[in-house]
């Protein structure tokens, strides 16, 4: 949102700091041969599973799969956003971060000076709202209605609650009218002149988790249409990534057990009021991955919150297939849907905080709501349609990171459906897109795939790169999941010349092959502490390897196409030359 911060800037700071140090300050580490150990900050353990190697600048954790470069680290472990961790780790290296122009026809970047001035307005906007709540002989409609809802001055206090004056030039004059149009609160006329967006209505600052005002929900003290208006999307605003009450639940508790996700502003503030202080509102909006991201970051188990009626299960489901890729080992999601004809705010009302926790507590696990819903109405019993379930419950796992979770529930499908879970795994195989190779996490499981050890050998010593590019050539009729993520990775580090694995793992960030890359940055080689040559040796070796695989199964491949159907020309030709070269 600010300028951006320069690639190389990332790339020097990722080779400067020394990951082992930094991760040190936070949490201390023993040495123990090779790597760094200490109990894992994720999660909860007894015995040291999280580790730290220098040489990689790489830290992973065998208990819960946490893992990255020092970014990662700071995101994860001090609750930041991206470009947060960066600015963090300059300050730990102590330089500045620098911030590049956008050039060209591209819209001009929104300046640092221009987002503090919009923060700035919309603080002076919400403080002018709340000042009128409080003092303004109009605003005593609204405190009637909210003394009517049973909202306390507390609790209006500590959402900071305000008054929209019903008037078209209401906000104070002395704010700059530029930045309030960027700021959303007053809306231009095509003769150049403005008014106020909000008139007349409740307000709800939305502030995000470092306090600043980013915007507003405000409400109607009748039953009027609109109900509500909120804020316009603006360079600081984007409700798909933003929740309501967030920085208000960090007030009272920055780690909560559980959060609670919400669909209305009520119910947040009805839900505080009665001493339940880890819930959170989407903000009109259907619950988004990223708000799951976001808040997993704060705490490990969401409780999704939905109405029982029929567009209330709609939108749990939706927000199930959202929540899906985000289902990490160690993170947790219930699904809890309410009475008919209830919401948070008036059940809380009616039977008190503590049946309405217990409520919580119960809810049912994201596995039963997911089987369940996608069993309704079919009778498993019947071939067609236990295939069906099983079709559409596979098009689904698919999205599930590797890991105990998925694992688990694979063996529910394969109870449910009566289908063995080889079989299941298959489909599920099927269904993923044949480009993203499958992985299992280190350590476990069997043996790994030539094509695994290959690309995991590079990744950590990425210096192993010049050795694949001359026989490059040879593979370019040649395709198979491994050699395209091999090839992927080649041309990555050809592009970005990342000094160790830490600083190659940055390029893949946000990018389709990051859940692959990092499953395999944490692979655990047997051969760690080998020797340069034996290191190229294996790999020289592994890529030959794979070459061969992939050769073989296109000459079986079209062996087989001969054997059925014709061959066009060039397949012919292909298959001429692969006979020769093999005798
Ligand atoms: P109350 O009716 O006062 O209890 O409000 P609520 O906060 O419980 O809202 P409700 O459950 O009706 O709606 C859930 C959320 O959907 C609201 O908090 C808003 O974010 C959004 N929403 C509801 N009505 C409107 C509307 O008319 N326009 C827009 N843009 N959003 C709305
Ligand atoms: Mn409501």
């Amino acid at each position: 949102m600010s300028g951006l911060i320069p690639r190389h800037f990332i790339d020097d700071l990722l080779v400067r700091v020394d990951i082992v140090d930094l991760i040190d300050s936070h949490v201390p580490l023993k040495k123990t041969g090779s790597n760094y150990v200490a109990r894992c900050p994720f999660h909860n353990e007894k015995s040291p599973s999280f580790s730290v190697n220098r040489k990689k600048q790489f830290f992973y954790c065998f208990g819960c799969g946490a893992g990255g470069n020092a970014i990662t680290f700071l995101m994860d472990y001090s609750h930041l956003e991206f470009v947060e961790a960066v600015e963090e780790l300059a300050a730990f290296v102590g330089v500045d971060v620098p911030r590049e122009q956008s050039t060209g026809n591209r819209q001009q970047a929104t300046k640092p000076d221009n987002l503090k001035d919009l923060h700035a307005a919309l603080e002076e906007a919400a403080k002018f709202y709340a000042q009128q709540l409080k003092s303004s002989p109009e605003a005593q409609k609204a405190v009637d209605y909210l003394k009517s809802r049973g909202v306390s001055g507390i609790v209006a206090r500590d959402f900071m609650i305000g008054y929209a004056p019903d008037s078209w030039d209401g906000l104070p004059q002395n704010l700059d009218r530029k930045v309030l149009i960027e700021a959303g609160l007053i809306i231009e006329k095509e003769n150049g002149r403005s008014y106020d967006r909000f008139r007349g209505r409740l307000m709800f600052p939305i502030r995000d988790k470092r306090a600043r005002v980013i915007g507003f929900g405000a409400r109607v003290l009748d039953d009027s249409l609109p109900k509500y208006i909120n804020s316009p999307e603006t360079p600081v605003f984007s409700k798909g990534q933003e929740v309501y009450g967030l920085h208000e639940m960090i007030q009272k508790n920055a780690k909560p057990e559980r959060i609670l996700i919400v669909e209305g502003y009520m119910d947040v503030i009805a839900l505080a009021q009665f001493g339940l202080h880890h819930a959170v509102a989407t903000l009109g909006t259907a619950t988004s991955r990223s708000h799951l991201e976001i808040l997993f970051r704060f705490g490990s188990e969401l409780v999704l919150c939905f109405d029982g009626d029929k567009a209330g299960r709609q939108a749990a489901w939706r927000a199930v297939e959202a929540a899906l890729p985000s289902l990490k080992d160690g993170r947790k999601i219930k699904i809890m849907l309410l009475p008919q004809g209830e919401d948070p705010d008036s059940l809380i009302r009616k039977e008190g905080l503590e049946n309405f926790s217990n409520r919580l507590i119960s809810a049912q696990a994201l596995s039963n709501y997911f089987f369940g819903h996608l069993s309704d109405g079919l009778d498993l019993a019947v071939d067609e349609d236990n295939s069906r379930f099983v079709k559409s419950a596979s098009e689904h796992l698919k999205d599930l990171p590797e890991g105990i979770f998925r694992k688990m529930m694979l063996a529910r499908l394969s109870e449910l459906s009566r289908l063995p879970e080889q079989t299941l795994r298959e489909s599920l195989e099927i269904s993923k897109n044949a480009a993203t190779l499958k992985l299992t996490k280190a350590k476990r499981g069997g043996k790994p795939s030539i094509a695994r050890s290959t690309i995991a050998l590079l990744l950590q010593n990425p210096d192993l790169a010049g050795l694949a590019s001359k026989n490059m050539l040879d593979w370019k009729d040649l395709n198979s999941p491994g050699l395209d993520a091999l090839r992927r990775v080649l041309e990555t580090i050809a592009e970005q010349k990342p000094a160790n694995m830490g600083g190659l793992l940055e390029c893949y960030r946000g990018k389709a092959d990051e859940n692959m890359i990092n499953t395999l940055a944490a692979y655990e080689l047997e051969i760690d502490t080998a020797s340069k040559e034996v290191m190229e040796k294996m790999f020289v070796d592994g890529v030959n390897n794979m070459l061969k695989q992939a050769k073989e199964v296109l000459l079986t491949s079209l062996l087989v196409k001969e054997s059925r159907q014709s061959l066009t020309a060039e397949e012919k030709q292909n298959l001429i030359e692969m006979l020769k070269n093999k005798g």
